[in-house]
């Protein structure tokens, strides 16, 4: 298969040297970038800023807002069977980015968030997008509930749970522990693994539904 893989957290622009962005350490989605390329699939990675090398053999394209991030999956999409959206995109970008520094005064700062585009929901509804489609819940609550609300909104096939109010899994470490919900009802619970096996679980289930699309 060709996969497209988003990964990694976005960064909105305040001004030229401040941001709004959140703890995504990208470790989920490079790992299943490497895990793909492993099993000899084809991996595009879309992946915002993160400390981590590029895997071997995934062509990559590096993004920055969530806008970039919406333009590189649209630009591509196309181009391959399956999609998968680990990104942590925000959902709320500074309304104006200040050209220059803004310089502090005595009274506080607000700043106007507007809301970003929604990639995953975008792949059906905007780009109909027909292939397998995997999206990622993280959620800090009603774990099953919220992931299969969004799975049904967002057209996904699969939709990958992770309870991210845990701090010994999912952002920032190398551990996940997630539910993998199917469209056709099924449910695999992941417990507590490297990032590695559970993205080795992930595109297991992947290959379980594409050969019955
Ligand atoms: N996502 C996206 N574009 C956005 C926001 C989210 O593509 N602007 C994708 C994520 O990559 C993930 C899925 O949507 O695959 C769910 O993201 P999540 O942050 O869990 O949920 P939201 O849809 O943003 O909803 P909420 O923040 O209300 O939980």
């Amino acid at each position: 298969m060709r996969i497209l893989i988003t990964a990694g957290p976005t960064r909105e622009a305040i001004d030229p040297v401040r941001y709004i962005s959140n703890r995504s350490s990208g470790r989920m989605g490079y790992a299943l970038a490497q895990q793909a390329h492993a099993r000899g699939h084809e991996v595009l990675l879309v992946s915002g800023p993160v400390p981590i090398a590029s895997p071997e053999g995934c062509r990559k394209v590096a993004v920055e807002s969530a806008d970039e991030m919406f333009g590189a999956v649209a630009q591509n999409i196309h181009s391959v069977d399956a999609v998968v959206m680990s990104a942590a995109v925000a959902d709320y970008a500074p309304v104006h980015t200040a050209e220059r520094k803004i310089k502090k005064s005595d009274g506080d700062l607000v700043i106007e968030l507007g809301r970003t585009r929604d990639i995953l929901a975008a792949v059906r509804d905007e780009f109909d997008f027909k292939g397998l489609l995997v999206g990622f819940a993280a959620e800090t609550e009603n774990l099953r509930e919220n992931a299969l609300e969004k799975m049904k909104r967002k057209g996904c096939d699969l939709v990958v749970a992770n309870d991210v109010s845990r701090r010994d899994i999912g952002f920032d470490s190398e551990y996940n522990e997630v539910i993998i919900l199917g469209a056709d009802g099924s449910e695999e619970v992941v417990s507590r693994q490297l990032k590695k096996v559970v993205a080795g679980a992930i595109l297991d289930a992947m290959q379980y539904c594409a050969e019955k699309k």
